[in-house]
């Protein structure tokens, strides 16, 4: 499979949520949002957020072929990259959701069926101005609260300090009641690498991992 074979299949005037090859397709702008039947009862579920090219969630996914593996990433390119690895590698307990984090949170998860998330260096805005766009706010939170098992975790990762002290603050504010202080630390060697992951190592930064879990 080529990535470029992965298509969206609606045009922007005529468009709606799909489930198609794989891939849950979520439109932007879009109001009227459809149930699917996207959790087998008993299966467990890990979510990661911001997936990038996938490379984090792809070697999970075939670490653990039990678990059913959502990864969601809002840009077509880099789910198109996802996909074609997951074809060409024969991975069929991995859904690729093709669409916001916190529009798929609110709207496509039943309560409490996550048994944990990961967000793998999301997006930092280190800039005062364009902060809003962080991912890690209100309503992000609030839907991690709704959709994560009572038992669950949540484990964040960054090279951004400023954003790590958020994400803690926004998970307290927002989820305080389940979590105990989060695990914290700079090095964690069998987590996983990823292509940003890489990227930041190789420049000698800071890493931040984040561990949160449910009292
Ligand atoms: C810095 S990259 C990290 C990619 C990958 N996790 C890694 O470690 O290589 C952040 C990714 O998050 C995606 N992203 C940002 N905001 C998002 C949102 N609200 N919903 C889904 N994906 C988002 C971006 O498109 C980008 O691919």
């Amino acid at each position: 499979m080529k990535a470029a074979e992965l298509k969206y299949p609606y045009s922007w005037e005529d468009r709606y949520p799909i489930l198609e090859k794989g891939v849950l397709f979520i439109p932007k702008y879009y109001e009227a949002h459809t149930s699917f039947s996207l959790f087998e009862e008993g299966r467990r579920v890990f979510v990661e957020y911001c997936s990038g090219n996938g490379a984090w969630i792809l070697q999970k996914a075939l670490e653990n072929p039990d678990v059913l593996w959502i990864a969601v990433e809002r840009r077509l390119d880099r789910v198109r990259k996802i996909w074609s690895k997951m074809h060409n590698q024969n991975i069929s307990n991995l859904l690729i959701v093709c669409g916001d984090a916190v529009t798929f949170s609110e709207h496509y998860i039943p309560d409490h069926c996550i048994e944990g998330i990961y967000v793998n260096f999301p997006d930092p805005w280190p800039k005062k101005k364009h902060a809003k766009n962080r991912l890690f706010q209100s309503p992000f939170v609030k839907a991690l609260a709704r959709v994560v098992k009572r038992e669950g975790s949540a484990t964040l990762v960054t090279d951004d300090l400023p954003y790590c002290l958020q994400m803690i603050e926004t998970m307290r504010v927002e989820w305080d009641s389940a979590f105990a202080e989060p695990y914290y630390v700079t090095e964690w060697p069998s987590y996983g690498d990823s292509y940003f992951d890489s990227l930041w190592r190789a420049k000698e930064r800071t890493i931040h991992y984040l561990h949160f879990k449910n009292r």
